[in-house]
């Protein structure tokens, strides 16, 4: 396949900065290549010791599950990857599920949410991170779309007696976010799942950074 643009391209082109990763995370970019809008998602300015290991097996693990992900609508579109150390993606306009204000968000929104999540896992992906609101859009067409792939894991590798708790913990998530944005909304069935799955949280594997090894982002 040939790639979309090149790192060279990348380095003398037209970029914003999306967000500055801490030590061992990426920087990304939205970066305008033609008429195309792309995230970059790199982890070559990290140390390179973190690069060459963490960055590189999270880049790869990132791009395989977009690509595992493709066609279904609000997932990240036409992955690749730019090189060893980052990888891309078209630019989603909207906003995040965080800077959104509640009432701007339609009444079905959670509930396309949940069925997107529902169509992620009939492609044996979890993404174990949807209780950060960071990690989910509000499209400007009012649509749900999911980011951040890199805490996913592929079911085909897992132990088939965890996919349950893993698919469960997916959509806590969902439920934590509809209870927070549109509490109203959330039935009792829901809400009961959402309770259930709390008492279980002990179990979490991922929390994001643990605050003793968090440093600073990068300036
Ligand atoms: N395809 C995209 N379209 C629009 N915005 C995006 C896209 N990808 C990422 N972003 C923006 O960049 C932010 C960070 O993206 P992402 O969560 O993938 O990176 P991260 O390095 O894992 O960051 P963090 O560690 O803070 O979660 C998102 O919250 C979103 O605001
Ligand atoms: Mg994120």
């Amino acid at each position: 396949m040939v790639k979309p643009f090149t790192r060279r391209d990348f380095v003398k082109g037209d970029t914003d900065i999306l967000r500055k990763g801490r030590w061992a995370n990426s920087d990304l970019y939205r970066y305008q290549h033609g008429p195309g809008v792309w995230v970059v998602k790199d982890f070559l300015p990290c140390h390179p010791l973190v690069r060459k290991t963490w960055g590189r097996f999270f880049a790869k693990r990132e791009h395989r599950a977009f690509t595992k992900l493709e066609g279904i609508s609000g997932m990240p579109e036409a992955p690749f990857l730019m090189d060893d150390y980052a990888v891309c993606y078209k630019f989603i306009f909207g906003k995040t599920l965080k800077e959104m204000p509640p009432e701007l968000i339609s009444d079905d929104y959670f509930f396309q949410l949940e069925k997107l999540v529902g169509l992620m896992h009939a492609r044996n992906i979890v993404h174990l991170d949807i209780r950060n609101r960071e990690n989910i859009l509000v499209t400007d067409d009012g649509k749900p779309a999911l980011l951040d792939f890199q805490s996913s894991l592929n079911l085909e590798h897992i132990p088939k007696f965890f996919h349950k708790l893993l698919i469960e913990i997916d959509f806590s998530g969902v439920y934590k976010n509809w209870h927070k944005v549109k509490p109203q909304l959330l039935d009792d069935k829901r809400k009961a799942f959402l309770d259930r799955l709390n008492k279980k949280r002990s179990l979490w594997l991922f929390k994001g950074y643990p605050k003793l090894i968090r440093k600073e982002r990068r300036k």
